[in-house]
């Protein structure tokens, strides 16, 4: 045979071989040979390729290393949309789309589908980004990514890097003549905190998490550098192919793997909703030790022809559900340790973060509290860390992420002056204070936040964003400037015409007239709220008898401790108070004080503590809470020795229970009642 003919036949056993071993590497996570005897099959390959440059062809296992850079990725119209999926995380909304499938399908059929079994396949929800691939005459010739799901980019010659990735695809079971896909493709943990270590050392950005990791290396101008990432594939779709599909989802997914295309191993065919439900929380509890991150399983009608019938809305079908995991921590990276100064002269400090998705949610900071709190979690920056939502709104960094052979910043300290005023700081326990007071612009922003917000003077329009240019234009010094603010001042500031100034201008003269309590809470003084202050203005009935009140006498008070008797005691005690709180008087705040002072026989309740569990038949929590309140009393939510009566409505709870064994005095709300207006 002639040279030439010999080495191409060899060049095309070679080729199938080194086809076979990805594939069992890549896909199948089973190798058969070393890397070494891989690397020599792979050689030989090259070096005959080499010599016949004719004979290479684009689905050679040699051609995946990378072309040379683009000026821009392509756009691709995809043949069909590719949609999203509707997207739930509860039990209940899986039933209600089990029953929303069976009456669709009903009403498709024209026939009863209450009893029928509908079988689903589920599986994992890969956390990656979406691509569309194109096989013809089972090569592959195009993918791109979803973009806006009508048009993507071209990613065709970035994707050709994947070793899971079929160039061509297995003709044992004749793939279409044209086949088109969808898959996921992402990176496993290990592998993406490897690349971030990598790209550390070269003082490259790390990713924050291995999504962005996924997306930012399949989306490379320089497909050489998309090469040397180590993605992954999974296809869970066709999307179009010509002839004879499989009729079932789960055949479907056969056919890709036989195909050898890479399709999820782990998924399961439920014969029932409950089953669904099951295998979601199977997957949830292993999801922790999988190599790669999911979040959550997509549940599928199995038939194909119910698919169809079922068909889609315009944004997703209606034959499929992205059934999520509860939100959790994502990962991220400590790009700084800031510190904030609060209005009291707090320092806390915050982790400024690689913006990260957190349940739907990009979060860029996160507070660390305090010093400790940073020292027990010893967390530095440069560290890679989980970060979760605390509730619904503050971030927190729930723990740090170690990383092999990472090398670390210098432990956390906090600074010996202010941030922002360079005052020194001082230190009582785990926290920090600057010692600036007003002249620290923090705390003024802070405390003329404060004084203005609802609970206290409600100065409508006096927020955030004013403050901070009232302060940093020097306007206002310290509180009792801000009811010298004139109009022309105001104009010249970013934002305001003459409407909105004078609107301004004139909440502020309105908040002049105000309660002793919201005065109290204004003044921003260290342990009192919204609620001490209310104590407070009952019990002494004027801000002269406040502030001439010894620690003795507050501590006496019901409700003030020790230590919000010496927080108040200091805060008037200090010359600069007095003199902010007289030149507001001066100015013509009137603090009004409460209709009924100390000792009045509408006080019957002073000092007494309820609360309150159970519906009442003819009150509202917050009238009763009010009610009590007005006589002097004091509503908590949890039973304890200092309760003094638990009021029991209908279906009462623990909180009954708890009253009885600790022997509280437990009323009906007739009783309740008579206790109110005492003959
Ligand atoms: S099926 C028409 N199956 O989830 C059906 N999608 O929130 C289209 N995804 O954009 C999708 N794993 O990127 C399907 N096993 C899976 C999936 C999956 C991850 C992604 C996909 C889609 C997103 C929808």
């Amino acid at each position: 045979m002639e040279k030439r003919a010999k080495a191409g036949q060899r060049i095309e056993a070679l080729r199938k071989e080194i086809r076979r071993h990805d594939h069992l590497y890549y896909v199948k996570a089973k190798p058969e040979i070393s890397d070494q005897a891989y690397d020599r099959l792979f050689r030989e390959l090259t070096d005959l390729e080499a010599a016949y440059p004719d004979l290479i062809t684009l689905d050679s296992p040699t051609q995946r290393v990378g072309a040379p850079p683009l000026d821009e990725l392509a756009k691709v119209a995809h043949e069909r949309p590719m949609l999203s999926l509707d997207s739930i995380t509860d039990r209940e909304e899986v039933l209600a789309f089990d029953k929303r499938v069976r009456r669709e399908l009903a009403k498709e059929l024209d026939r009863e589908m209450e009893a029928e079994t509908i079988h689903y396949t589920v599986e994992p929800k890969y956390d990656g980004l979406s691509v569309e691939l194109v096989y013809e005459a089972g090569r592959f010739v195009r993918g791109a990514t979803r973009g806006d799901g009508q048009i993507g980019e071209d990613v065709t010659i970035n994707l050709r890097t994947l070793r899971s990735l079929p160039l061509t695809l297995n003709a044992d079971l004749a793939p279409p003549a044209r086949l088109v896909v969808r898959g996921e493709v992402y990176m496993r943990l290990d592998d993406f905190q490897a690349l971030n270590r990598r790209m550390t050392e070269r003082g490259e950005e790390a990713f924050a998490n291995p999504r962005n990791a996924a997306a930012g290396s399949l989306r490379q101008l320089d497909s050489r550098i998309t090469a040397e990432r180590p993605l992954v594939l999974t296809c869970y779709e066709t999307m179009t192919g010509s002839g004879e599909l499989p009729p079932t989802h789960w055949d479907e997914l056969d056919a890709l793997a036989a195909w050898g295309l890479p399709a999820p191993t782990q998924r399961r065919l439920c014969a029932s909703i409950d089953d669904v439900i099951a295998f979601h929380a199977d997957i949830e509890a292993e999801r922790e030790g999988l190599p790669f991150e999911i979040d959550g399983v997509v549940v599928k009608v199995n038939r194909r022809d119910w698919q169809a019938a079922l068909g889609e809305k315009s944004r997703s079908p209606r034959w499929a559900l992205a059934f999520k995991f509860a939100p959790r921590k994502e990962m991220t990276v400590v790009q700084d340790i800031a510190v904030s100064v609060g209005r009291t002269g707090t320092l806390t400090p915050l982790a400024l973060l690689k913006p990260v998705e957190v349940g739907g949610v990009t979060i860029s900071r996160a507070t660390l509290h305090n010093a400790d709190e940073v020292a027990r979690k010893d967390i530095r920056v440069g560290d890679t860390v989980k970060v979760e939502r605390a509730g619904d709104v503050i971030p927190a960094i729930a723990e740090r992420v170690p990383v092999a052979g990472e090398r670390r910043a210098e432990p956390f300290r906090m600074p010996d002056a202010c941030p922002v005023c360079g005052s020194a700081v001082a230190r009582e326990g785990a926290y920090y204070y600057c010692s600036g007071q007003a002249a620290c612009p923090a705390q003024l922003k802070g405390s003329l936040e404060h004084f203005a917000s609802k609970q206290a003077l409600n100065i409508d329009g006096l927020g955030e964003k004013t403050v901070a240019q009232l302060v940093e234009q020097g306007l206002v010094r310290e509180l009792p400037d801000l009811y010298e603010l004139t109009k022309d001042r105001l104009l010249a500031l970013e934002g305001f015409a003459d409407k909105s100034a004078s609107l301004l201008l004139n909440a502020i003269q309105r908040s002049k007239q105000t309660t002793l309590d919201r005065f109290l809470m204004g003044l921003g003084i260290r342990q009192v709220g919204r609620h001490i202050a209310k104590v407070l203005a009952r019990r002494f009935g004027t801000l002269d008898a406040i502030m001439a009140a010894d620690r003795d006498t507050l501590e006496n008070v019901h409700e003030i401790g020790p230590e919000i008797a010496a927080s108040l005691e200091s805060f008037f005690r200090e010359e600069r108070n007095r003199r902010v709180i007289r030149r507001l008087l001066d100015l013509g705040m009137m603090v009004e004080e409460p209709t009924r002072p100390e000792g009045g026989a509408a006080r019957p309740l002073e000092g007494k503590t309820f609360v309150f569990t159970g519906g009442l038949a003819t009150l509202g929590r917050d009238a009763a809470k009010r009610l009590v309140e007005d006589r002097g009393g004091r509503v908590t939510s949890s039973v304890s020795k200092q309760t003094d009566y638990v009021v029991a409505g209908a279906e009462a709870g623990s909180k009954l229970e708890e009253a009885r064994r600790l022997g509280v005095r437990v009323l009906t709300e007739s009783e309740f009642r008579a206790l109110l207006e005492p003959s």
